[in-house]
């Protein structure tokens, strides 16, 4: 069984309570949070103060990734804003397994992003503090965005390695998802699938018809 974790970038904003209440109301269990900083990806989002307010008003997993240089400076203030798994980009900082240990002190799970253009080899090195693995499916930094089709083989082949070395970590992807590809990408191994432009909408009854969609197949 695999989770949906609709991508918070999508939300009409001004409408966030109602947006999330669909989303529990519906049967979703994860909320990815998106974090940019203009300067690792071109865009600029919302921090911890954000992910902080909702925490106190919903219990849905807070599944954060975090596309920000340095992810090893906010660490504390992503955990205290009530994070339940912290994904960093292996891109974003030089020290990956040292930032992953320090997310792990704080008793939440800890995620590796890796961009379309990054191989899978960086991985080697860091199973042994690994929660889950988030494959990029678009270059990081917008939504909306086309799916890179050369991701299915990348998504394969981090399948067959989690089966080959540790095989309780989640496999997530993120971007381009939606519900005219989601059958080419049911059987793959992934465990959450990330899913933002095609999940929000200011008509909640298109929310609810796309969640069940999902849910159905997933
Ligand atoms: C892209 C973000 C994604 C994005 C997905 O940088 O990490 O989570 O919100 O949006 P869609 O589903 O619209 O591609
Ligand atoms: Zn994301």
């Amino acid at each position: 069984m695999a989770f949906l974790s609709p991508s918070l970038l999508a939300a009409d904003f001004y409408n966030l309570e109602r947006q999330i209440k669909v989303l529990e109301e519906n049967n979703v269990k994860y909320l990815h949070l998106d974090v940019m900083d203009g300067n690792f990806v071109p865009n600029i989002s919302y921090g911890a103060g954000i992910i902080k307010s909702l925490r106190e008003n919903t219990n849905l997993v807070f599944d954060v990734h975090l596309m920000i240089e340095k992810p090893e400076n906010y660490i504390d203030d992503f955990a205290k804003a009530g994070a339940d798994i912290i994904t960093i980009h292996q891109e974003a900082t030089k020290h990956p397994l040292r930032v992953l240990q320090q997310i792990k002190e704080h008793g939440i799970k800890a995620g590796i992003s890796l961009n379309p253009g990054t191989s899978l080899s960086v991985l080697d090195y860091l199973w042994d503090e690994l929660d889950l693995i988030l494959i990029m499916t678009v270059n990081p930094g917008f939504g909306g965005q086309s799916f890179i089709p050369s991701s299915i083989d990348k998504i394969k082949e981090t399948r067959k390695l989690i089966n080959q070395n540790k095989d309780d970590i989640l496999l997530e992807i993120d971007g381009g998802v939606k519900t005219t590809n989601l059958e080419s990408l049911l059987d793959l191994g992934v465990d959450i699938f990330v899913s933002g432009s095609d999940i929000f909408n200011k008509d909640l009854n298109l929310m609810k018809e796309k969640i069940e969609y999902y849910l159905e197949r997933i």
